[in-house]
Formats: C-alpha cells, sequence, structure tokens
C-alpha cells in the first residue's frame, strides 16, 4: 500500500490533504533522510494534485542564498537569492506565501510561462532554522488557499520534528 502514488484529483481539498499526509507518513515511517523526505513529498504532491511543478528550494547559505533540490516538473533555476521571486521572498519572511496570479507579483520568476498561480511555504529544520521552501506551481488561477497553507505547513512540519 505505502509504495502506491495516489492520484487525490477531483476529491474535497481537506479530505485530500488528510489521506496524503497520513500516506506521506507512511512511506517515510522509520525514515530520518531530509532529502529522501523531499523526494518523497515532491512526487506524492505533484501527482496526487496534478500540479505543474512541485519541489523545494534548499537553503545553502543561511539569509543568502536557495538551490534547487528534489523536484518534479520542467527544468527549475538553479538558484534563488533571499528576497527575489515568490521563494526568495517566503524565505526571507520565514512566512508561506500565496499568490493567486503570479503575473501580478512583482519579481516572480518564470520558470515556466504556463504558471499561473504559486504556493510556497517555509520548511524549518529542529531548532527552528530555514532549511529550505517547498514551492508548488499550478496552470490555474488561484488554486491555492488558506487550506492548501494549513496542510501544507502542517505537512511540512516534518522536518522539525525529532525523529
Ligand atoms: N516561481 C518561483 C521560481 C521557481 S520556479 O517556478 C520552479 C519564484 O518566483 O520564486
Amino acid at each position: 500500500m505505502a509504495e502506491v502514488t495516489l492520484d487525490l484529483r477531483g476529491r474535497p481539498k481537506a479530505e485530500a490533504y488528510a489521506e496524503l499526509h497520513k500516506h506521506v507518513e507512511a512511506v517515510l515511517e522509520g525514515l530520518d533522510d531530509e532529502i529522501a523526505a523531499m523526494s518523497t513529498m515532491s512526487c506524492l504532491l505533484h501527482f496526487a494534485f496534478g500540479h505543474l511543478w512541485t519541489g523545494f528550494y534548499r537553503v545553502v547559505e543561511p539569509g543568502k542564498l536557495l538551490r534547487v533540490g528534489p523536484y518534479q516538473g520542467t527544468l527549475g533555476c538553479l538558484e534563488i537569492k533571499f528576497g527575489r521571486g515568490v521563494c526568495g521572498t517566503a524565505a526571507a519572511t520565514r512566512e508561506t506565501v500565496v499568490v493567486p496570479d503570479v503575473h501580478a507579483f512583482p519579481g516572480h520568476i518564470a520558470c515556466d510561462g504556463r504558471s499561473a498561480s504559486e504556493i510556497v511555504v517555509p520548511v524549518f529544520g529542529q531548532n527552528r532554522e530555514l532549511i529550505a521552501v517547498l514551492d508548488i506551481d499550478s496552470e490555474h488561477k488561484a488554486t491555492f488557499d488558506d487550506e492548501d497553507r494549513k496542510a501544507l505547513e502542517s505537512l511540512m512540519a516534518w522536518f522539525s520534528r525529532k525523529r
């Protein structure tokens, strides 16, 4: 069961996220490896919802620079400075950023022209240090809302938990 890649499209968000969260926990059971967790979460989130791009940018210079990590989708830009674009803004503020229309976000970095809306969630380690951001792009406008924010922040708590 744990090896399955779920397709949760068409299910109510609350139900889909609850099932996805359970599934991620089951797949990662007993594992203490951030890159394996990022890879697994990228895959499961991407295919569960049919997103355009789903993945992580890792903090490689705290307060300064993000570098691409495990992802699913077309080629992502390799590095993003703190404060630049949606990812850099979430990293600099340590807050989730929900962008209903990327064309209305000043400084948005377009890696794929089809991207229309986006959510970026900060990822904290066990000492509340920022270790990465989770970036999800959608081809449709206004895909993400507060329900996504809460569910994804809760999923990202995997990284700050003592394992
Ligand atoms: N859109 C992001 C850049 C990363 S990619 O879309 C994969 C941003 O503005 O931060």
